[in-house]
């Protein structure tokens, strides 16, 4: 059977980051990418050795010779393109976060379903082996039963980026804080009572969160987002017999350690990475529409629509506070 053609539409940071990545998923093959302008497409196609290019998303939603797009445009716009590209029949992977708000993803799920095309998040992270691993040794009883996790990721990006742009669907929590969130929900689940701190601008951008989440019998997860300044982007998994830290990078991480009383000893688990890390996701990606999916089993649409029902909640909690 022949590989599933891929196009990417967008031509910013995020695209430019990751086409390396889509060349070396040896069961992606990456045959256009789009712009709103012809000559960003054109210029991005020649500088990343992609055949074909189309000046709109129109053009290329109506290239019949792509069969799944991976959407790099700001959150803001990611209900309308990804509409767009499902009612023109593709496969969407969509960039994290998946949408604005949990209505916007129910919409996204519900339209991908009737359309019959498959639908995901691009939530790398849970595809990293890394993480992979530590699922596993967490589930194979590393350290017990899991009490808490703490997770924090947040940095000031530049004045023009699109994090400042409400219109644009910016704000910590749906650009830096879905990593956090997503690790919290990876390892306990779904909360059952969600309280948050936080700081919004004027307009109502959430600038900084500080959520704490609970599970029912005492567990919970301490998370930290910003876009005001550095907060530490570590990860840590506490458990009855034992703690897992992920770093520096929890959400790109390259090892964990997992330190175990009595002996206190830390062991270091280490899986490479391939590419900038988004290899594993393309990969799995590909297969899975390949063999015919509509969603991924690792990151189905239910949880990326609760991560966003999370998100919705803190944000209506740092407004009415
Ligand atoms: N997975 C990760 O590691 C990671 C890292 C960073 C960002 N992201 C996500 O990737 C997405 C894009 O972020 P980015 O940092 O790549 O943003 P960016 O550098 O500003 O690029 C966004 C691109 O989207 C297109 N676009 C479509 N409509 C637009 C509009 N109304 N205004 C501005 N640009 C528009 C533009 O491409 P054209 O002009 O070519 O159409 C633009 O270059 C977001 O969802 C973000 O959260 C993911």
């Amino acid at each position: 059977m022949s590989l599933p053609r891929w196009a990417i539409v967008g031509t910013g940071g995020i695209s430019r980051t990751v086409v390396g990545d889509l060349h070396l998923a040896e069961n992606v093959e990456l045959v256009a990418v789009a712009s709103r302008t012809a000559e960003a497409a054109e210029q991005f196609a020649t500088a990343h050795e992609v055949p074909r290019w189309h000046g709109s998303y129109e053009a290329l939603f109506a290239d019949e010779d792509v069969d799944v797009v991976y959407i790099g445009t700001p959150i803001g716009t990611h209900l309308e393109v990804a509409s767009a590209a499902l009612l023109a029949g593709k496969h969407v992977l969509l960039e994290k976060a998946f949408a604005t708000t949990a209505d916007e993803a129910r919409e996204l799920a519900a339209l991908a379903a009737e359309r019959g095309r498959f639908l995901m998040e691009a939530m790398w992270m849970r595809f990293n082996p890394t993480i992979r691993r530590l699922l596993d040794e967490v589930r194979g009883g590393a350290i017990g039963e899991v009490r808490t996790v703490q997770a924090s990721f947040g940095f000031p990006p530049p004045p023009d980026a699109i994090h400042w742009r409400r219109d644009l669907g910016g704000g910590a929590l749906l650009d830096m804080g879905v990593y956090p969130l997503t690790f919290a929900q990876l390892l306990l689940g779904e909360p059952s009572s969600i309280e948050a701190t936080g700081e919004l601008r004027e307009d109502g951008l959430d600038l900084t969160a500080s959520v704490h989440l609970r599970y029912g019998d005492g567990r919970f997860a301490s998370l930290l987002t910003s876009l005001r300044g550095f907060i530490s982007p570590a990860g840590s998994v506490g458990g009855t017999d034992g703690l897992i830290s992920v770093g520096p990078l929890f959400l790109a991480a390259e090892s964990f350690t997992v330190v175990r009383p009595p002996s206190g000893e830390p062991r270091t688990v280490a899986e490479s990475r391939e590419g900038r890390g988004y290899v594993p996701m393309f990969r799995a990606v590909g297969q899975a529409v390949a063999d015919g999916l509509l969603e991924h089993p690792d990151r189905p649409l239910r949880d990326t629509i609760a991560v966003l029902e999370v998100v919705d909640e803190v944000r209506r909690q740092l407004s009415s506070s």
